[in-house]
């Protein structure tokens, strides 16, 4: 206890009498005790989800160049991984697929093949490691010839013939064992098409991480390097929400829980902290931030350049998603974090 200062000691005659205040904030950032005692926000493991790519193959591990220190695994690997995060702390996982060109289509057909990629290592997780909670992404992108999240038709994203194939996906997926699904898509009425087909075979407990909010983002570069899934034409800009609206995001998020969402997301985290607090403020519902590759290549770069005390930025971004009202937070620094917090 060096900072302890006794109250009862004047720091100087000066500071006694000049200036007349009734509060002084300072008062209560004196020690790092009385700090940690009216601190507001903490960041523990118990709400990050790890998000994890995943390979066809043995014994390989493959660096995304634009996410230093970030991995697409194949099954064996990636399971090692997963009890590695499981040992620090970490209680769910969220899955994507990197997915062979040759099994591409415009319809993303793979993506409901019940021994497809995902189905086959979520089987083998839920076997290997059944307390890790596990969310599996639905949309079509990592499947499709396009690199869209819906069926392209004359260079238009088609909405309902999409969410046909989303509900088969997210079918193949509790199949195999799934604990939440998450559309990523942003195709309207998918959460409520989901529900309604997951509940009529009796999946009644298999949960909906809703997208809800999610925008047209460039921060999502990295990512479509890692699963090789950068739309082949054109942008996201007719179903992912444009950068400028938080209305709109509120109406995105009231849509999704009269569907049937479980727990509603805002994605990007970072440039969109003002949307995590106004929806925190008007649901209920656990509200969950992504902080997205993007988020991580810029604090990974800038680190890597000596620019930036890497450990102390990620702290504070993600205490900031936090502060903001982010109950749960999907981060790829997960494991640098459990271990920080150890
Ligand atoms: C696609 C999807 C994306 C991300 C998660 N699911 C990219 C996109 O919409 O193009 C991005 C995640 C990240 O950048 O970390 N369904």
């Amino acid at each position: 206890m060096t900072d302890v200062v006794s109250p009862s000691t004047p720091q100087s005659e000066i500071s006694q009498s000049v200036i007349p205040v009734t509060q002084r904030p300072r008062r209560l950032r004196r020690t790092e005790t009385l700090r940690r005692l009216v601190r507001e926000n903490t960041l523990r493991v118990d709400y990050l989800i790890y998000p994890l790519f995943v390979m066809e193959g043995e014994g390989q591990r493959e660096a995304i160049p634009s996410m230093p220190g970030y991995y697409r695994y194949t099954l064996d690997l990636l399971l090692q991984e997963v009890r590695e995060a499981g040992a620090l702390g970490i209680g769910a996982i969220a899955l994507f697929p990197l997915i062979p060109s040759d099994q591409k289509d415009n319809a993303g057909t793979e993506s409901y093949n019940p021994d497809g990629l995902i189905p086959r290592v979520v089987r083998a997780l839920k076997q290997a490691v059944p307390d890790m909670l596990i969310i599996t992404d639905v949309a079509l992108d990592p499947y499709s010839s396009e690199g869209h999240d819906g069926i392209v038709q004359d260079g238009k994203i088609l909405n309902d013939e999409t969410v046909a194939v989303l509900v088969k996906q997210a079918l193949v997926q509790a199949e195999a064992g799934t604990d939440f699904v998450a559309p990523s898509d942003m195709m309207d009425g998918r959460i409520g098409a989901i529900r309604k087909a997951l509940d009529a075979v009796g999946w009644i407990n298999v949960g909906i991480l809703a997208y809800s909010a999610k925008y047209a983002s460039a921060y999502y570069g990295p990512f479509r390097d890692a699963l090789d899934s950068a739309p082949k034409f054109g942008d996201k800009k007719t179903y992912q929400m444009d950068a400028a609206n938080a209305r709109e995001a509120i109406k995105e998020v009231e849509l999704d829980i009269a569907e049937g969402a479980d727990i509603v997301m805002v994605k990007p985290a970072l440039a969109y902290l003002d949307i995590i607090c106004q929806i925190k403020q008007r649901t209920n519902l656990p509200v969950a931030a992504y902080n997205v590759s993007g988020e991580y290549a810029m604090i990974k770069a800038a680190a890597a350049q000596g620019w930036i005390d890497e450990k102390k930025i990620i702290l504070e971004t993600l205490t900031s998603m936090k502060r903001a009202g982010a109950d749960l937070i999907l981060t790829y620094f997960a494991k640098e974090v459990a271990l920080m917090l150890r």
